[in-house]
Formats: C-alpha cells, sequence, structure tokens
C-alpha cells in the first residue's frame, strides 16, 4: 500500500524570520506566505540565551501583514511578564523553554486561558524526561536541534530520535502532542528530519540565505508536500 505524503500527512512548514532582511519584512513575508503554515518568531532576551531579538511590536507588525498564524518561541526569562503582552500582539501558538521559569503549568493554562495554543521547547542539554509532566497540558514539544540563540547552526542529529520517542510517550498517555522540529534544518536533511517523525518543520537560514527567499519557501514546501515516510534516510 502507498503510504501517505508530507501533504496527506498535513506536515506544516513554520519559516523563521530571523536571518530575514528586516529593512523589507513586509516583502520577505509576502514572498514566503503562499508556503507557510506559520510564521515563526524567534524571541530572545540577551539572557536566557545569548542574543537578543525583538518584542511583542514586531509580532504586531507581522499580524498587520500576513494572515498566517503567528507561532512565538520564546527564548526569555521572565515568561510570565511576557505572555498577554504576545498574545495580544498576535501569537497564535506560545511555546517557551523548559528551564527558563517555574509555574510551567499555571504558564500553560494561561496562555490557554488568553486564546493560545500552548507550548513547551527543549534544549539539546534538558533530558526529555522532563516533559512528560506536562505533555497533558500541552498541544506541542519544540525538539531543538541547535543551542538556542542563532540561525544558521548545524543541525545536532542525536536529537532527532526524541521526536518519535515524546511522540510514543505522549500516545502512551492517551494523549497526542505534536513536536515541531528546530534548528539546523536544510533542504540536505529535511526528509532526515521528517523520517524521524516531525509535524512541523521550522526552516530559517535555509530560506532566508537564498538568493530568492519566495522560491526557497516553495521548494521547502514541496520537498515537504511530496515527502514519502520510507523515502528519507535516518
Ligand atoms: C534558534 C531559533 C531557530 C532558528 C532557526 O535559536 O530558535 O528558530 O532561527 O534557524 P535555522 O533554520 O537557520 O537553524
Ligand atoms: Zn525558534
Amino acid at each position: 500500500m502507498r503510504s501517505n505524503s508530507g501533504k496527506e500527512k498535513g506536515i506544516k512548514l513554520a519559516p523563521s524570520i530571523l536571518d530575514a532582511d528586516f529593512s523589507k519584512l513586509g516583502e520577505e513575508l509576502k514572498a514566503i506566505s503562499p508556503y507557510a503554515d506559520y510564521i515563526h518568531l524567534d524571541i530572545m532576551d540577551g539572557h536566557f540565551v545569548p542574543n537578543l531579538t525583538f518584542g511583542p511590536m514586531i509580532v504586531e507588525t507581522v499580524k498587520r501583514v500576513t494572515q498566517i498564524p503567528i507561532d512565538c518561541h520564546l527564548m526569555i526569562y521572565h515568561v510570565p511578564e511576557w505572555i498577554e503582552a504576545f498574545i495580544e500582539a498576535g501569537a497564535d501558538r506560545l511555546s517557551f523553554h523548559l528551564h527558563s521559569t517555574r509555574n510551567e503549568e499555571h504558564i500553560i493554562r494561561t496562555i490557554r486561558n488568553l486564546g493560545a495554543s500552548p507550548g513547551l521547547a527543549l534544549s539539546p542539554e534538558v533530558p526529555p524526561f522532563e516533559l512528560r509532566r506536562f505533555l497533558e497540558v500541552i498541544d506541542f514539544v519544540i525538539v531543538m536541534c541547535v543551542y538556542p540563540g542563532f540561525g544558521g547552526q548545524p543541525l545536532i542529529r542525536e536529537m532527532l530520535p526524541r521526536i518519535n520517542a515524546i511522540k510514543r510517550e505522549a500516545r502512551d498517555m492517551g494523549v497526542s502532542v505534536e513536536v515541531e522540529v528546530d534548528g539546523g534544518i536544510k533542504t540536505h536533511n529535511l526528509t532526515e528530519v521528517l523520517e524521524a517523525g516531525a509535524d512541523t518543520v521550522v526552516v530559517g537560514s535555509s530560506i532566508f540565505s537564498s538568493d530568492d527567499h519566495g522560491k526557497a519557501a516553495a521548494h521547502v514546501r514541496s520537498v515537504i508536500d511530496t515527502y514519502h515516510p520510507g523515502t528519507g534516510e535516518i
């Protein structure tokens, strides 16, 4: 029997605009939007990670330019202080990192009550078993395949088995959790990441360091849509 394609399975693409040209953000968003399921926005505070990016104002700007749902990835301390502002600015999905804060369950509930979809992100150094107690209350997990902070880093392959391990664990608990994979995904390793079980892939520099960003996003989209399980190498 023929296996379902990536398109039939509903595998999603979330371009990260971290490496976009912010002097023409509107054009950048228009070029990639036809191929995107989410726009992935990396929020960094210069403390939890050694880089500083942008806040709710840019989220609001992105919201004005595109209809695509916004996937806000917080890499910050002081998470509770910022949730409301990011959701008000237009975040449809809001994730934060394990080890960035306490009171995770309360934060997750607050995100949901404010109308966004809650997720938890897992850096390479954080053991996946720490996620277990939150699997029933979150909608998605971000498996980081780079140390958070910068775009353009190489994929840490050793993280890929985490994807199916987390999905298996959730299934055993009778819950379903979507796994988003973030960091180091390029066209040459994309099928490997899909083969490892990703439901959503974040792609940043591979799109935004190309000559034609729209064309690069279209290419990533077509690799996802035409992917068939069993055809990628692990
Ligand atoms: C890393 C960010 C990623 C990054 C992805 O801290 O969370 O979303 O921008 O960019 P690439 O695809 O270049 O690794
Ligand atoms: Zn990210």
